[in-house]
């Protein structure tokens, strides 16, 4: 009996971390991705919304610190509005304004979502496809100028 406990506990803890890793890209996949692609693809017609990697970019380079990011996008997907849109220009001029978010994602789901964003779009995954257009292109992303996430 007591060796059931200890397994079912064991197996309880398993689950719950593997939760924890695969469960915030998960929520990003059925939450987010029908209208943000992960990675900027080569085929940008059909882009509905700004791919999340460039989204991230521009969020990290305005609030740096997790907390201040995680926060901004927690309430950008629950309220976003044009004064608190980074980028707002080019961007919602293409695709409109995201709709809001509430009632599709929990307060949490959303906070775990954030955190992972924050998390897997380093430094390093930025490195590649976006970084080197830009390079090679010229332009310098900065804030309110963002031609090279479009
Ligand atoms: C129905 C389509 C749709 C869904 C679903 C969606 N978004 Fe968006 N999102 C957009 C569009 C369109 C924009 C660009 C316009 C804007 O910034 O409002 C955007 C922009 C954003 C921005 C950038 C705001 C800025 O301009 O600085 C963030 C952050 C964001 N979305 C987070 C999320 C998260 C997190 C989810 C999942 C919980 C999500 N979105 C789901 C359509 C969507």
């Amino acid at each position: 009996m007591k060796y059931k406990i200890t397994t079912v506990v064991g197996l309880l803890a398993l689950t719950t971390s593997l939760f924890a890793s695969n469960g915030a890209e998960n929520l990003f996949d059925s939450k987010c991705a029908m209208c943000h692609s992960k990675t900027m693809p080569q085929d940008k017609s059909k882009l509905i919304a700004p791919p999340f990697m460039g989204v991230m970019r521009h969020i990290k380079m305005q609030y740096p610190k997790k907390k201040d990011a995680v926060a901004f996008i927690v309430d950008y997907a629950q309220n976003p509005s044009r004064a608190k849109a980074l980028c707002k220009e080019q961007k919602i001029a293409k695709f409109g304004l995201m709709p809001s978010q509430k009632g599709n994602i929990t307060l949490q789901e959303l906070q775990t979502v954030a955190s992972w964003a924050f998390d897997h779009y380093s430094a390093a995954n930025f490195r590649g496809h976006n970084t080197m257009m830009l390079k090679t292109k010229g332009m310098n992303c900065k804030h309110g100028n963002c031609k090279g996430m479009q």
